[in-house]
């Protein structure tokens, strides 16, 4: 889909985020990395722009820059924070302030090392117009910066338009030219009229047309899948989540009985799954394959305890089994399958590909990073463009069920990332027996909805425990349970007291080889929410 709205990435943590408040507000944008070489900028005929921010400093040398040729085309551009900074720079103002390694930024002015402005900020409107239209005149607003560099001068035929304590000129525009900036985040929800914010530049001087709902998704990506494949057979690997069921429900609607869902037992999935998946999928009218590859997978993955290695064997043996379905049925006599459709979404290709080398590969994602490079079969990712709220709204629309929609995200890699050390049966029964307990528990006591993801890990780690008149040493679970909005970053869960004192002495009552419980009290960040 062609997006009227790019944003340039200059690596800032919120990135995302303006994305996907921009298309709340209805528009379709794409976020691109921020050094984009002019011609790959013209590949997409933008028709506004925004800068994200940053953690670097413009005045450092090496610093991510904004190609000239760009901000000389005439759109309507949008900074923020950093972004703000590049085009004051990039126009003739000046930045200055303090710079992340310390040192004072050339044109700082004299007391700008100590004005760096971290958390919540009032925002005072001295001009109301433009991406302000909303706002009044002398109205304050709260606003979140994150800054230590400002503009401490502004570029030739710019204004400022509003300020806060630490920063007098905490928003600009160039009218004429229809280029605004913006020091603290309206993307974040500690700026809470930020949505106005970006609906001004959006709406008010972009003059941007509403392009995005997930009716017009459906009927535009139905319409491509079909030209893709106008005959012939497509696979689609169905793990039972939102995700590959969205993208295979979506696939179906374009062609129908030519999709060939394979649903694979990995032996690494939780207890009595793989019938309720089958159970589930009949109700959806797929066209399902079943395949148990279950002793493949564990012998493939013996003798391996890295996170990442195991992820890729993984990744790996997917295709392999993939592949081998895909040429049962071509031998069944139906044209050749030349597709692989998968439920790749937006923050796993994000999170997966480094942007400007700032944003590091954190985990390789099995549908993205764990990929062979010499697949004989070609993807459709039917999602990659969306963020999990849009799957389901996407999902609600295509008519399935709440029960499918709400189930909470199960990593493709399964239990082989929540079972610390070394993949043997015995292991994996172990967890699968603690984490059923939890599952059990959570939905008994109804927090599905409020929890993004509830459930146990497997610690490698034996302590001393006592049991009967025995001596035990044995293993040890971690119980772990976040809230999320999308499983960027996430918050942990704190279970009632007596809850959490029923899933532990179950635990160590019905897990046999566990002797001692702990509860998972990390964030992400710092944490992961998977603990591989
Ligand atoms: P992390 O552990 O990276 O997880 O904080 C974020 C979210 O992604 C899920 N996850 C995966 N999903 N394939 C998937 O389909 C994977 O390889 C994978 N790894 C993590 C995780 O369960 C959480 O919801």
């Amino acid at each position: 889909m062609k997006s009227q709205l790019l944003i340039l990435d200059f690596g800032s943590q919120y990135t995302q985020l303006i994305a996907r408040t921009v298309r709340e507000l209805g528009v379709y944008c794409e976020i691109v990395p921020g050094n984009l070489s002019f011609e790959k900028f013209t590949f997409y005929q933008p028709t506004a722009i925004i800068l994200s921010g940053g953690p670097a400093s413009v005045n450092i040398e090496g610093s991510p820059k904004v190609d000239s040729r760009i901000l000389s085309l005439g759109l309507p551009i949008f900074g923020i924070c950093y972004g703000m900074q590049l085009l004051a720079e990039a126009l003739g103002g000046k930045v200055g302030g303090w710079s992340r390694d310390g040192l004072k930024g050339e044109g700082a002015s004299e007391s700008s090392s100590d004005m760096r402005e971290f958390g919540r900020a009032v925002l005072n409107i001295t001009t109301a117009k433009g991406i302000f239209e909303k706002f009044s005149l002398g109205q304050e607003t709260e606003v979140w910066m994150s800054h230590g560099d400002k503009v401490t001068q502004l570029p030739t035929g710019f204004e400022s338009l509003a300020a806060s304590a630490g920063s007098p000129c905490a928003a600009f525009c160039d009218q004429n030219r229809k280029i605004y900036g913006v020091q603290f985040h309206p993307e974040v929800h500690h700026t809470p009229k930020g949505k106005d914010i970006l609906s001004g530049f959006i709406f008010n001087v972009a003059n941007l047309k509403k392009d995005w709902d997930p009716g017009s998704f459906i009927n535009k990506t139905v319409e491509s899948v079909i030209q893709k494949v106008p005959t012939g057979n497509v696979v689609c690997g169905l793990s039972g989540g939102v995700d590959s069921t969205v993208a295979a429900v979506l696939v179906h609607k374009a062609i129908g009985m030519r999709l060939h869902c394979i649903f694979v037992d990995n032996g690494l999935l939780r207890k009595d799954e793989a019938q309720e998946v089958v159970e589930m999928m009949k109700t959806l009218g797929l066209n399902l394959h079943f395949v148990d590859a279950s002793e493949r997978f564990l012998k493939a993955l013996d003798g391996i305890t890295d996170p990442e290695k195991k992820r890729k064997a993984i990744g790996h043996m997917f295709i392999d089994v993939f592949e081998d379905e895909a040429q049962r049925i071509d031998a069944m006599g139906i044209s050749a399958v030349k597709y692989l459709v998968q439920g790749t979404l937006y923050p796993d290709v994000i999170e997966s590909v480094s942007v400007i080398g700032q944003a590091v590969t954190i985990k390789s994602h099995h549908n993205v990073g764990g990929l062979k490079e010499n697949m004989k079969l070609e993807l459709i990712e039917p999602l990659r463009e969306l963020f999990k709220d849009e799957v389901r709204k996407i999902g609600h629309e295509l008519a399935i069920p709440d029960s499918f929609l709400y189930r909470q995200p199960f990593p493709g890699p399964g239990l082989a990332v929540r079972c610390l050390g070394p993949l043997t049966n015995e292991r994996l029964d172990k967890l699968r027996v603690a984490d059923k307990i939890v599952r059990d528990e959570v939905e008994k006591a109804g927090l599905n909805k409020e929890i993004w993801q509830s459930f146990a890990v497997l610690l490698p780690v034996q302590s001393v425990g006592v049991m009967g008149d025995g001596r035990t040493y044995e293993e040890c679970i971690a119980i772990r349970a976040v809230t999320s909005r999308d499983g960027m970053t996430a918050d942990w869960y704190m279970f009632p007291e007596e809850l959490l004192r029923r899933m532990s002495s179950r635990i160590v009552n019905e897990t046999t080889g566990v002797n001692r419980v702990v509860l998972d009290i990390s964030s992400k960040p710092p944490s992961t929410i998977e603990w591989e």
